[in-house]
């Protein structure tokens, strides 16, 4: 059974860059209509303009998941241009200051929190309303290894991480009965411009060598487990972390 997301709405926080950008265009490639929701604006019209370009719809929206109210927006302008919402990915995210946590910047801190889980918090308070008005919906939020495990110089990305995987089984519990399904992904290293902006080939090989296939993911491999959860044929799995990581928390 091939997934399909005909007839269905989807927001996609980060959906400007890499991880985001990837699962964008996969949801809109089964159908579903696109919101294409980042900060960069070029990102995010240049996604849309290649799902329209192949025939799908989206629509770009300029998006600080770190402001509630533009979160409320968001939602609204899902619901007013395709009628509903019904998914969701919440992934937009940065990497932060790499610190021990005796010498972290304070204000790093504050801002991988409240990009990292506030954002996080921030889409699905007003996606839920939305999802239920529509019957039912599915949401993933964009976790990362590093929601079960620990990584030295990032105590403030495991600690927002690890936070995104615990909001997400509580809201799962307050609405499993309501047809809305919400879980988790835990992607090990993926080439994406949020690495590949930051380190040079010797730290990104490095990165490589800690996981056991001996290869950093692609985008790819971690949108083929997020269409999954969204699609229906994952009806029974709510509430969970699923990990994409080439057995690297299998250590
Ligand atoms: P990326 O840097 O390629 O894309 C992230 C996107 O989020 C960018 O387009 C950026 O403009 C947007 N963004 C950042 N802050 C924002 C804000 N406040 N409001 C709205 N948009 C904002 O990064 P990548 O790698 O695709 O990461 C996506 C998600 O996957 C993040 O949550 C990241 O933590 C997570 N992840 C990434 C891994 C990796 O190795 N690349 C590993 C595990 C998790």
């Amino acid at each position: 059974m091939d997934i399909s997301f005909t007839n269905k709405t989807a927001i996609v926080t980060g959906g400007g860059s890499g991880i985001g950008e990837t699962v964008s265009l996969e949801l809109a490639a089964s159908g579903a209509n696109v919101i294409v929701a980042d900060m960069d604006t070029s990102g995010a019209d240049k996604v849309v303009k290649t799902i329209r370009q192949k025939g799908g719809n989206a629509e770009s929206f300029e998006i600080d998941v770190t402001d509630a109210s533009a979160c409320e927006a968001m939602v609204a302008f899902a619901i007013k241009t395709y009628g509903g919402l019904h998914l969701a990915v919440n992934n937009a995210g940065i990497g932060g200051p790499a610190a021990p946590i005796g010498e972290y910047p304070v204000d790093g801190w504050e801002k991988v929190i409240s990009v990292n889980l506030n954002g996080v918090f921030n889409c699905v308070r007003y996606q839920i309303p939305a999802m239920l008005e529509a019957g039912g919906g599915a949401i993933v939020n964009m976790a990362s290894i590093l929601g079960t495990v620990g990584f030295a110089n990032s105590s403030a990305y495991t600690a927002a991480k690890h936070g995104v995987v615990g909001m997400t089984k509580a809201a799962a519990l307050e609405y499993a009965a309501r047809n809305i399904r919400i879980n988790a992904v835990g992607p090990g290293f993926i080439d994406t411009p949020l690495l590949s902006a930051n380190l040079d080939q010797a730290a990104l090989d490095g990165l490589a060598s800690l996981h056991p296939v001996g290869r950093i993911g692609t985008p790819e491999e971690v949108s083929a487990l997020t269409c999954f959860l969204l699609s229906d044929r994952a009806s029974f799995i709510n509430g969970s972390y699923h990990r994409v990581d080439g057995a690297y928390t299998a250590q």
